[in-house]
């Protein structure tokens, strides 16, 4: 890969439901499925350089779905990061989450924090888990915690806002990847994707392999990013 690479990919991972409606079998192989997307992904990413990475895991939308079908999804993401997190150590990942975690089931919500915890070191890449997560959600937490220190109109800047997003400190995606085939952003990141470059393609999750992320970079490499300029 050349040496126009994005600091910050975002993924939108869908497709997992159709991917095992497909093969006859239960919606909830199609999260184990792509549960083992999700690990391909993040070494593709590592081994291609690329610094920061958000997955859409959990949106604040999915709890409308059936309750075994949420509890599968957490139950899923205990057990990846039991058996991530001692690897992700080891390859200097740190694991971060965006969303409101208060909500999670407490069994999830304590794997996270001790993901977070033991990585927190990781200097090689960022791992962004987005867990009962909803970017306008996002934006109104951003907004009261300036009315709750009393903030004046002139302290509310771009930069100020950033910093209380729950990506503070890190740069904006630079690609915005949706599998599946639908083409839109489901309340992801609407503040940090202003100037993303988005790639949708049909791709179903859970078949989602390094090749085709080398796709997506690719695709993105020969893009011209003018940021509202010409
Ligand atoms: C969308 O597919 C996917 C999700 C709602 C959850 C994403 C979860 C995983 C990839 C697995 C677990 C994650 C981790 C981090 C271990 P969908 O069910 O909406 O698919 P459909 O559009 O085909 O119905």
């Amino acid at each position: 890969m050349g040496g126009h690479l994005p600091s910050h990919i975002a993924v939108i991972m869908d497709g997992n439901g159709r991917w095992a409606e497909g093969r006859g079998l239960p919606r909830t192989e199609g999260h184990r499925a792509g549960a083992e997307a999700v690990r391909r992904v993040i070494t593709g990413c590592r081994a291609a350089g690329i610094r920061h990475v958000t997955l859409y895991a959990f949106s604040s939308e999915n709890w409308g779905r059936p309750r075994k079908e949420i509890r599968h999804l957490f139950s899923l993401l205990k057990e990846f990061l039991g058996k991530e997190i001692p690897l992700m150590e080891g390859k200097g990942i740190a694991l971060n989450v965006l969303g409101d975690t208060t909500a999670l089931p407490p069994g999830a919500r304590a794997a996270v924090t001790r993901g977070i915890r033991r990585t927190s070191g990781g200097k090689g890449m960022t791992l962004n888990l987005a867990l009962n997560y909803g970017a306008r959600a996002e934006l109104v937490r951003a907004a009261r915690s300036f009315v709750s220190e009393g903030a004046s109109p002139g302290d509310v800047t771009e930069q100020s806002l950033a910093g209380r997003l729950d990506t503070a400190g890190q740069p904006d995606p630079d690609l915005l990847i949706r599998t599946g085939g639908e083409c839109r952003l489901s309340n992801f990141l609407l503040y940090q994707c202003a100037y993303a470059e988005l790639y949708f393609t049909p791709v179903l999750w859970p078949d989602f392999r390094e090749e085709h992320l080398h796709a997506a970079l690719e695709d993105y490499a020969a893009r011209s990013r003018r940021f509202g300029r010409i």
